[in-house]
């Protein structure tokens, strides 16, 4: 598709009062939404605003239909053949805990994360080792952005009940190689969950190829409305998953005393849902199949290679994890020496309408470790362009000329201190 013309299909980008537009560089936060997912969540709420699956009047059925056509598309683009594997959730933190909180945990079960991993996917296990006796297990990854494939291998050996991990990392943006970690975690007997969440908007899953059994992504990083997001599962490992949540739409029937569960992924979508949500990430999906993702990563890696390279000269800065764009093409993150990355975040919006994220990005144990009170973070994704880029460049270059050698501080007005932010 025609990448320059894409600006235009997102409302959000539109010049406000005479000024020029803004540079949104947070998507990794969450994308904006092209007009497509508006007009889907609008035409539910006037066309056929029902509740699926409950009454029978032709507007409860056209939200029904819909609602498993988006399952279908969901399928479909995550690389499952079968539908069912697909269960609605509001995010990726949703989804992760329903894994979480749905496996049969024996005391001294491990589980395998990363030192990298968001909260929403270390917080659930910790709280499982605190009341049910799981283990967690810590994999040091390298800062260049190699993977330790024997230091895997030798956790595995000691036996792993679920391997835990992000695909593509929100702090650096590298990514891991899945498919290798899937066949060593089966090989010794450990099921495998990945945090989609990052990777999703970018790059194809391939769901069934990876042969994972978990997947979790959120719609609203992938041109969908807040609050939506996907649990992918193996429909024989989802039937061994309690659900997180019980009541209407999970079961097949109840008497006072008794109930029988519906099979999956309904008996995990427990009351009326987003059906407006799901609709408008659906029409996101759609947005990114018609533009193509490796067409999105080329962009996103050409720009990334740009704003990289412009601050290459500048010894101040430091870029965290792989040196090279190429291997994590949708995050820029880096630290200043001397400048506290909220004042980085506040003056570039300020000064130059660029929008970027600021602090310890949920990945609070990580900065912990190393005592680093935060980094920033430009992440690129179908939207911007070279302007966006360049208008990054400019205010970092004002900023280092402003701040000179290690003087942080007094940069910005009082009016303007940046909240305690995660
Ligand atoms: C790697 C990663 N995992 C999980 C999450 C949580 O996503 P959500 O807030 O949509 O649940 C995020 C959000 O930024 C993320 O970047």
């Amino acid at each position: 598709m025609r990448l320059a013309l894409v600006r235009r299909d997102f409302p959000a980008l539109r010049r406000r009062e005479g000024q020029r537009a803004p540079s949104y560089l947070d998507s990794a936060c969450m994308s904006l939404v092209p007009r497509t997912t508006l007009d889907a969540m609008e035409e539910y709420y006037t066309e056929y605003p029902g509740c699926a699956g409950r009454s029978l009047h032709r507007w409860s059925e056209a939200v029904g239909r819909r609602y498993e056509e988006a399952r279908e598309t969901v399928a479909r683009f995550a690389g499952a053949a079968d539908p069912r594997s697909v269960v609605f959730q509001r995010n990726t933190t949703e989804a992760i805990n329903l894994v979480g909180q749905g496996i049969s945990w024996q005391r001294g079960d491990r589980v395998l994360i990363s030192d990298q991993e968001h909260n929403s996917n270390l917080i659930v296990w910790q709280r499982l080792a605190s009341e049910r006796g799981i283990r967690i297990e810590v994999l040091d990854l390298p800062p260049d952005g190699s993977f330790p494939s024997d230091v895997l291998e030798a956790r595995l050996a000691r036996g792993v009940r679920l391997v835990s991990l992000f695909h593509t990392s929100n702090l650096d943006g590298r990514s891991l190689p899945v498919r290798e970690i899937v066949e060593r975690a089966h090989d010794r007997g450990s099921m495998c969950l990945f945090d989609g969440a990052q990777s999703a908007p970018h790059r194809a899953i391939e769901f069934d190829r990876i042969g994972v059994d978990f997947y979790a992504i959120s719609g609203h990083k992938m041109l969908g409305p807040t609050g939506t997001g996907v649990l992918l599962g193996r429909p024989e490992r989802l039937e061994e998953l309690r659900p997180l949540l019980l009541g209407g739409e999970t079961i097949l029937w109840s008497r006072l005393d008794a109930h029988e569960l519906r099979p999956p992924p309904h008996r995990f979508e427990a009351g009326l849902q987003n059906y407006a949500g799901i609709l408008g990430a659906r029409a996101g999906i759609e947005y990114l199949q018609r533009t193509g993702l490796s067409e999105i990563e080329a962009r996103q890696r050409e720009l990334n290679r740009f704003v990289t390279g412009a601050l290459a000269g500048e010894p101040r800065v430091h870029v965290l994890g792989p040196s090279d764009p190429a291997e994590r093409p949708s995050i820029l993150g880096f630290t200043i020496d001397g400048v506290d990355p909220h004042d980085t975040a506040l003056f570039l919006d300020a000064g130059y309408r660029v929008l970027v994220r600021s602090g310890m990005h949920c990945v609070h144990s990580w900065y912990d470790r190393r005592k680093i009170p935060g980094s920033v973070r430009a992440s690129f994704y179908l939207y911007n362009d070279l302007a966006d880029a360049r208008a990054l460049v400019r205010g970092l270059r004002e900023l280092l000329a402003k701040v000179p050698g290690s003087a942080p501080a007094a940069l910005r007005p009082k009016s303007m201190r940046a909240p305690a932010r995660v």
